[in-house]
């Protein structure tokens, strides 16, 4: 089987690649990724030399180079990954979003269509979306399958139009697709512009840590491999023209999660108790500021088995451990664009 996955070399994505690429020595994975500023090869470095994998780099928006990529390889699925991911970056520059979310993923999705003509046999166009399409839930309920899409950023906009895109393919022109809308990951090589490895990375530099508005903001937080896992799952079992929900059962309000990280940075980093915490500055909200988001996974348990198989103390400690013997890593992508970056959002 020739399987595109697309924005590969991106945090959950390298997770996704290399579990394919291990678990699959029968399936080639092509790994299409424009390497923006959250792409990275050494993601990848340790299967790069793999005989069932190949990187190629290029963007979804170019729309001839996709039409040619996809008559040479004819991918016979794509798992579909590549997208601008963080809300604040789609605060500042919406269109960026609707260009890759949005236009991207139709790029996609007519190349698969153009490409099969109808010949969906074994074919199978996923898309990977998010919870953040639902909008924001109040104190208390779940974001479930049939929960309404009511989208506050420019981000979770892009990514509900492109879901709908999905399904009016699927609808329109019989293309056999899934998408799954999944909570906050968190793991190694996340790109520290997100919660976890930003304030993992500030206070390991003793630089303050910018807590948004009240910081009694609440996300459902799982574990990268376990994303990855679930992703398997839905690829291999789940059940075409359908909508997955994958999350933590893991809720927790910001200032919460952000003290548990002081605490365990302190023990690691062999600091007196207390120290991380004072770098706790709380700084102006993040406009539309979605309350809170849980997710209710249990069609994911009770049709496909799957459940998340980290509890998030473990899951964290991991991820600060993997920080911090990667600082060169944290190092390099902190350099250049990223400087700049954080000036204009954080000053
Ligand atoms: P990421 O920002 O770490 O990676 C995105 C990847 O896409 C990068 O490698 C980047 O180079 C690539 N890319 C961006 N624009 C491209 C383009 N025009 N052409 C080709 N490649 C391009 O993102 P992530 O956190 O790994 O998220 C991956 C997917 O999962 C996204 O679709 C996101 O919406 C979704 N998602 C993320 C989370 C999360 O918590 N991170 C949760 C649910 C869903
Ligand atoms: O829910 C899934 C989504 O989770 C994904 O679709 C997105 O791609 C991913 O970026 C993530 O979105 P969030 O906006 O929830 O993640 P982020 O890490 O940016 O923020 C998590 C919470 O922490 C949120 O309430 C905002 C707050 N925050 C974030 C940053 C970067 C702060 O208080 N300070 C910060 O500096």
């Amino acid at each position: 089987m020739t399987i595109l996955i697309t924005g590969g070399a991106g945090f959950i994505g390298s997770h996704l690649v290399r579990l394919f690429v291990e678990k699959y020595p029968a399936y080639h994975i092509f790994n299409l990724d424009a390497l923006t500023y959250a792409g990275n090869l050494e993601n990848l470095k340790d299967i790069e030399n793999k005989s069932n994998y190949t990187f190629l780099k290029g963007d979804i928006t170019n729309e001839v180079f996709i039409n040619e990529l996809f008559n040479k390889h004819k991918f016979e699925s794509v798992i579909h990954l590549a997208a601008e991911s963080h809300v604040d970056r789609s605060i500042e520059d919406p269109l960026a979003f609707v260009k890759t979310n949005v236009i991207g993923t139709m790029i996609l999705l007519n190349a698969f269509k153009n490409l099969w003509k109808g010949n969906y046999k074994s074919k199978l166009f996923y898309h990977i979306s998010t919870d953040e399409v639902y909008g924001t839930l109040g104190q208390t309920g779940l974001f479930t399958e049939t929960t309404s899409y009511d989208p506050n950023s420019p981000y979770s906009a892009s990514k509900a139009s492109s879901d709908h895109f999905v399904r009016a393919y699927g609808e329109t022109y019989g293309m056999p697709y899934v998408i799954t809308n999944c909570s906050n990951n968190y793991g190694q090589n996340q790109f520290p512009e997100k919660l976890i490895p930003l304030f993992i990375n500030n206070i390991i530099n003793n630089k303050s840590l910018p807590v948004y508005g009240d910081g009694n903001y609440t996300r459902d937080w799982l574990y990268v491999k376990d994303h990855a896992k679930a992703i398997d799952l839905v690829f291999h079992k789940g059940e075409q023209g359908e909508t997955y929900n994958i999350g933590g059962f893991n809720e927790w309000k910001n200032i919460d999660l952000v003290k548990l990280l002081c605490a365990q940075m302190d023990e690691k980093l062999n600091r007196p108790k207390g120290s991380s915490e004072k770098l706790i500055t709380y700084v102006k909200d993040r406009p539309g500021h979605d309350l809170r988001y849980a997710i209710d996974a249990s069609k994911m348990n009770k049709e496909l088995g799957w459940k998340p198989s980290v509890t998030f103390e473990e899951g964290l400690s991991k991820t600060i451990d993997w920080y911090l013997s990667n600082e060169d890593w944290l190092k390099n992508v902190t350099s250049g664009e990223y400087q700049k970056y954080y000036q204009k959002q954080y000053n």
